[in-house]
């Protein structure tokens, strides 16, 4: 059987991929597993996009993203507007500041290593989403904690035996959010703020306010769709470059790339490797037969490295063109962060570029790969540096 939940696996799951691609890029696991895995960019398009024949309703927490038109199309459209790609092009002074903030912290003169990860990739993105949503910057750590918590969810679908623990932290983190949310709802209620939880607070569905589990559900949604990601992306992008030294050499010359060079990234080292759906009826792929109920999960990561789709497809060129990836998804449920996300990543590489004239990983043991199983990237990442010398 393939196993793509070991360490080794989840740092390189690409040779694994590539394998079952040329095989059978339909595969099934047997129980405790007992779901589908789609390989071939196509057949994984098909998947992400064909809402009616692949549903989003799966075994997970009740966010919008796990639903299905009509009423997956009402809650998205709740909060797309706060996800615009103007509103999110004013957010940029403030993300830059915050930006700066952590690396004046970490690249200090008396010191020459610093954990990209845990020091930079993972605090920017939870402090911008912490402060679009409306929570204040010091509640940040307890925040971090309930988005670990909410990740590790995605072992329950390893059957191993982390996954009775995983339900079990689940459920009190859910009273604890639930909790602190009853009073932000409060506060709200009698100061409206320009924050997205105001913006929940006072929506309505079908001449309805949303109950608070509702709210409850976006605001879990955002808590680790807003932090997650987006560090993989700063991390995987660094990765990328280190390993690709004529890729870095090129960007620090041509910083016209950057934007394209951010969609390699999340093509060549898919922040999320796969995203779960359900057939509504039996399907045909690829000779096989998907039963209806199943889970299948739609393999991004394979789909992005498929040399049906992608000339040369292990090899990382930041000036790739076309490149078509679904590291966002497609369809009804692309990502709506996907603008926040490559804004984000583009402040943050072109400030590490700029402070960092030499940098190389500080370590050459493997990576300790993030805890949920459908994210691809380092949960450390030790950095040795060389500061800007002052011109
Ligand atoms: C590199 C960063 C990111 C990646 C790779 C990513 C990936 C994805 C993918 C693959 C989907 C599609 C899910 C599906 O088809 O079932 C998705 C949906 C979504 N993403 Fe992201 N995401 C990123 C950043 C963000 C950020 C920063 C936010 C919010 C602040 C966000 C919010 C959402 C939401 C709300 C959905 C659900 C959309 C829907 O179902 O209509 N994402 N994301």
């Amino acid at each position: 059987m393939l196993d793509f939940f070991s360490d080794d696996a989840r740092r390189n799951p690409f040779p694994l991929y590539d394998r079952a691609r040329r095989t059978s890029p339909v595969v099934h696991v047997p129980p405790p597993f007992d779901g589908w895995l789609i390989f071939d960019y196509a057949s994984v398009k098909q998947a992400l996009t064909d809402h009616a024949t692949f549903s989003s309703r799966v075994p997970a927490p009740r966010w919008f993203v796990f639903f299905d038109p009509p009423l997956h199309t009402k809650l998205r459209g709740l909060i797309s507007r706060a996800f615009t790609p103007r509103v999110i092009a004013n957010l940029e002074p403030r993300i830059r500041q915050l930006s700066r903030q952590l690396l004046d912290q970490s690249l200090r003169p008396s010191r020459n290593e610093f954990d990209l990860a845990i020091e930079y990739a993972v605090p920017l993105p939870m402090m911008v989403i912490a402060e679009m949503i409306g929570i204040p910057l010091p509640d940040c750590p307890r925040f971090k904690r309930w988005s670990d918590v909410i990740l590790i969810l995605s072992y329950t679908r390893s059957g191993g035996p982390g996954a009775e623990r995983a339900l079990d932290d689940f459920i009190t983190v859910t009273a604890e959010m639930n909790a602190y949310l009853a009073d932000m709802i409060a506060q709200r209620r009698a100061a409206p703020a320009d924050d997205l939880l105001t913006r929940l607070v006072e929506a309505e569905v079908d001449g309805q306010r949303l109950t608070q589990d509702e709210i409850l559900g976006f605001f879990q949604l955002l808590v680790v769709a807003g932090q997650e990601t987006t560090a993989n992306l700063i991390n995987n992008a660094v990765l990328c470059l280190l390993e690709n030294p004529d890729q870095l050499k090129l960007l620090r010359a041509r910083p016209d790339l950057l934007a394209s060079a951010i969609e390699e990234v999340l093509r060549y080292r898919s922040p999320i490797q796969w995203m779960m759906r359900t057939p509504t009826r039996d399907i045909q792929l690829h000779g096989q037969t998907i039963p209806a109920g199943k889970l299948v999960l739609a393999m991004i990561g394979s789909a992005n490295r498929d040399p049906a789709q992608f000339p040369d497809p292990d090899r990382f060129d930041i000036t790739r063109a076309p490149n078509h990836h679904v590291a966002f998804g497609h369809g009804i449920h692309f990502c709506l962060g996907a603008p926040l996300s490559r804004l984000e990543a583009s402040i943050a590489l072109t400030d590490l570029l700029h402070r960092l004239p030499h940098f190389e990983r500080a370590t050459n043991q493997p990576w300790p790969p993030r805890q949920a199983l459908h994210v691809h990237g380092p949960a450390s990442l030790p950095i040795r540096f060389e500061l800007q010398k002052p011109s």
